[in-house]
């Protein structure tokens, strides 16, 4: 029995953009996202408080925040202390933070092992919590690791476990680099909502191998009624070898409209939000319903 309505989490501004070569103009950035929220996206994750050394295309975080027609719950991804620092100066009230299940990747994504990083991040959720902040915490290579191979479901629970322990209000869990299938994606989103109850659980799927509807429609059988798709289908990780874009919201919302599950947003609108951000970014965008919109 499938939910009769699901969350979209539209991560383009943030996990779209952050891959992109060419620095896109914070006001095009920001044209994007206002188009995204006309389309009726009511969460969005707009930008990062990462290093910009590590990743320039996010060196506007504070302008994005500050300059966000504040709809919805808007998210704002923090790697560690100074990033969330930085997050609630400009006024951030839902923070995401991120950490791989394996180790190799979290050396090359935030110079950190697993440990290190939760150790440091255990403070930092404290003191986000007693802000009265809602909290995110991104799960990558939850399925397979670009250079660790299969993650066991296993790791993957003791790495939510110790982020619930933390205290944090929801789950983010990814295929980064797009290898899961759709069993996998049931067996693991089922385990998930099993053992967390409590806590908010959203499905992040990239689009490598063009599986992740599959692994939304399998995830949707286990229960699962968040969704994290990037409008046009863009992003992925610039540290994960061989990571491409998102899932594309105008895609995943046409399944679910199909289906009969509400999402609030407008395909149509998104596509024109799509149009907008089409000329700044390097890669072509060749999503279904965005190829079907451009042909009318
Ligand atoms: P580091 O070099 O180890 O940092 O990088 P450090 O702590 O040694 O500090 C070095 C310098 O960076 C210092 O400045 C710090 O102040 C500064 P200096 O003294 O040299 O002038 N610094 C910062 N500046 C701004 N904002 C900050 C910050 N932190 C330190 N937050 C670090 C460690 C984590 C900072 C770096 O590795 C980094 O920024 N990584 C981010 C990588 C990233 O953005 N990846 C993509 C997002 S995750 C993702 O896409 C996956 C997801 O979509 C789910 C999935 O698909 O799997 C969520
Ligand atoms: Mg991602």
């Amino acid at each position: 029995i499938l939910p009769k309505k699901t969350t979209i989490i539209e991560v383009g501004p943030r996990d779209g953009l952050q891959n992109e070569k060419n620095i896109v103009d914070t006001k095009n950035k920001l044209a994007f996202i206002q188009a995204l929220q006309n389309a009726g996206v009511q969460e969005m994750e707009l930008t990062s408080f990462v290093s910009p050394k590590w990743v320039p295309q996010m060196g506007d975080a504070k302008e994005i925040v500050e300059q966000t027609k504040k709809i919805g719950r808007q998210f704002v991804l923090s790697p560690n202390e100074k990033g969330a620092e930085r997050a609630l100066e400009a006024g951030a009230k839902s923070i995401a933070v991120f950490v791989g299940v394996s180790n190799s990747f979290n050396k090359q994504n935030i110079n950190r092992t697993t440990d290190e990083a939760m150790d440091a991040l255990q403070p930092v959720i404290a003191i986000l919590k007693a802000e009265g902040i809602f909290v995110r915490a991104c799960i990558s290579t939850a399925f397979y690791c670009p250079y660790e191979g299969k993650i066991e479901k296993e790791d993957v629970i003791e790495l939510c476990r110790r982020f619930v322990s933390m205290g944090v209000d929801e789950l983010s869990v990814a295929d980064t680099i797009g290898m899961a299938n759709p069993v996998e994606s049931y067996e693991l989103f089922k385990l998930l909502k099993v053992t967390f109850p409590d806590v908010l659980i959203a499905a992040h799927f990239h689009d490598t191998r063009k599986m992740a509807i599959a692994n939304i429609f399998a995830a949707l059988q286990a229960g699962i009624d968040r969704f994290d798709s990037s409008a046009g289908g863009l992003g992925g990780c610039p540290f994960a070898k061989g990571a491409t874009g998102n899932v594309a919201t105008e895609d995943v919302v046409h399944m679910l409209n199909t289906l009969g599950i509400h999402t609030g947003i407008d395909v149509n609108k998104i596509c024109e939000a799509v149009e907008i951000i089409e000329p700044h970014v390097s890669r072509p965008i060749e999503t279904g319903m965005y190829r079907l919109y451009k042909t009318k």
